[in-house]
């Protein structure tokens, strides 16, 4: 595959950690300790189908083609408010494409996972030009109760065009099924035939589980996509890691003695925007002008599952 245009689009609505101290019992220097998380974009009255629509016309305009061009749509997601159909489908109308479309859901990991399967739809002649995108909100998930995992999150929408090319240099994705550390349950709709008990619970994280998992399976991941690209890890000019944590992405950055400027950073003004993370920070890389040809970018996620995913690709655009 070839990245030929990103996009990205944010709810208008800040919330500062100040105005969370008001809310409940929590305070700035607490969260920006904690996660370097300083303020957050959240969903008010907007849709986040609308959010999407937004990031995916921009990568469109940014790759200089129209919806109609696009043969393929794949859109990570874990909740919007539509069950069914799809948010690719409802992209799709918005955008005037008509093609195959498709959402999946690999939690936060998502988008690795989507830039997974658009790899081999090109490899295998299926499509030649795929919107690859990622729309979250996970402000609809949290228990606005609980301090410890409501000041993380934030919800937005991020997007890639992307064609046939050379430019994936390594992919790694991978899951292990564990429901403790990190859950969110819906309640569905009752049914006369239903006997179990049913509760709806609201996200559930054991942050201190998640943050040794995530450090462990990104380290491990970029590791293993560096020595099948065989590269090292100076190679890489930009290191795209899902922003959940400032303190996990600076750890892997230590670990791996690469310098501040090659482990960007927008978790300070986003919070965790689950899987839109990653391709969020590609497009503001792109759009403030830093990312130049030929230089090679690491993407890492990890989340829920607990699923995880690495890969390399060449910036050409
Ligand atoms: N404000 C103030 N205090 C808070 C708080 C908040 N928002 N949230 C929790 N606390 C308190 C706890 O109640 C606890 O108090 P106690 O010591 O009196 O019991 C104390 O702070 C420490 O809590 P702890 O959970 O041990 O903090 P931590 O250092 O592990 O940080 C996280 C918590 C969530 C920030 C951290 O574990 C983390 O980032 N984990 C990874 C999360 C992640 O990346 N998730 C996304 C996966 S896709």
């Amino acid at each position: 595959m070839r990245i030929i245009g990103t996009g990205s689009a944010h709810p208008k609505r800040t919330l500062t950690n100040d105005e969370l101290s008001k809310m409940m019992d929590t305070n700035d220097a607490w969260i920006r300790e904690r996660t370097g998380i300083c303020t957050r974009q959240v969903i008010t009255d907007e849709h986040l189908e609308d959010l999407a629509a937004e990031a995916a016309q921009q990568a469109l305009d940014d790759a200089g083609i129209e919806g109609k061009q696009i043969d393929y749509i794949i859109c990570s997601n874990v909740v919007n408010e539509y069950v069914t159909p799809s948010l690719a489908s409802i992209v799709e109308g918005k955008i005037e494409a008509l093609c195959p479309c498709v959402d999946l859901n690999a939690a936060c990991t998502g988008f690795i996972y989507a830039i997974d399967f658009a790899e081999a739809l090109l490899q295998t002649d299926r499509a030649t030009n795929i919107l690859v995108m990622a729309a979250e909100e996970p402000t609809r998930m949290v228990n606005w109760d609980d301090r410890s995992t409501c000041v993380l999150f934030g919800d937005g929408a991020g997007a890639m065009v992307v064609t046939k090319g050379d430019d994936l240099k390594a992919i790694k994705v991978s899951s292990k099924s564990n429901l403790d550390v990190l859950h969110y349950k819906r309640l569905l709709e009752p049914s006369p035939f239903i006997t179990k008990e049913e509760e709806h619970k609201p996200l559930y994280m054991a942050g201190q589980e998640v943050f040794k998992t995530a450090v462990t399976s990104s380290l491990r991941d970029l590791l293993s996509v560096l020595d099948e690209a065989g590269l090292n890890k100076e190679d890489i000019s930009y290191y795209i890691l899902h922003q959940a944590n400032f303190r996990i992405n600076d750890f892997i950055r230590n670990r791996f003695g690469v310098d501040t400027e090659k482990f960007p950073i927008n978790v300070n003004k986003y919070g965790n925007s689950s899987s839109a993370s990653v391709p969020m920070l590609l497009d503001e890389l792109n759009r403030t002008g830093r990312l130049k040809k030929g230089d090679m970018l690491a993407f890492s996620a990890f989340g829920a599952g607990f699923t995880s995913g690495a890969c390399i690709v060449e910036w050409n655009k």
